[in-house]
């Protein structure tokens, strides 16, 4: 699976870094960093709601460096798992 953390200005300001280092960090803790890549993204559209992220294809919004875990083990871990 890839992930792509929107790094454009809004979502920047609104703590894309964490984001980012959250999502490392899980990948790190769960060994999965043959199954997912991260990456960075330019602005995906979604401006006001949140940092905004791609998993694959589809647009989550509204991460943050504390549901970031629960998104992961929700969203990512199940499809890598399968
Ligand atoms: S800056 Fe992230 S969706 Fe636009």
């Amino acid at each position: 699976m890839r992930i792509s953390v929107c790094v454009g200005s809004s979502c920047h300001l609104k703590g894309s870094y964490d984001v980012i280092e959250g999502f490392k960090k899980l990948i790190e803790e769960y060994g999965v960093g043959n199954d997912v890549s991260l990456e960075a993204s330019f602005c995906l559209g979604h401006c006001a709601e949140g940092v905004t992220i791609k998993l694959d294809e589809e647009i989550v919004t509204g991460l943050k460096g504390d549901n970031v875990r629960k998104v992961f083990e929700e969203r990512v871990l199940p499809e890598v798992r399968k």
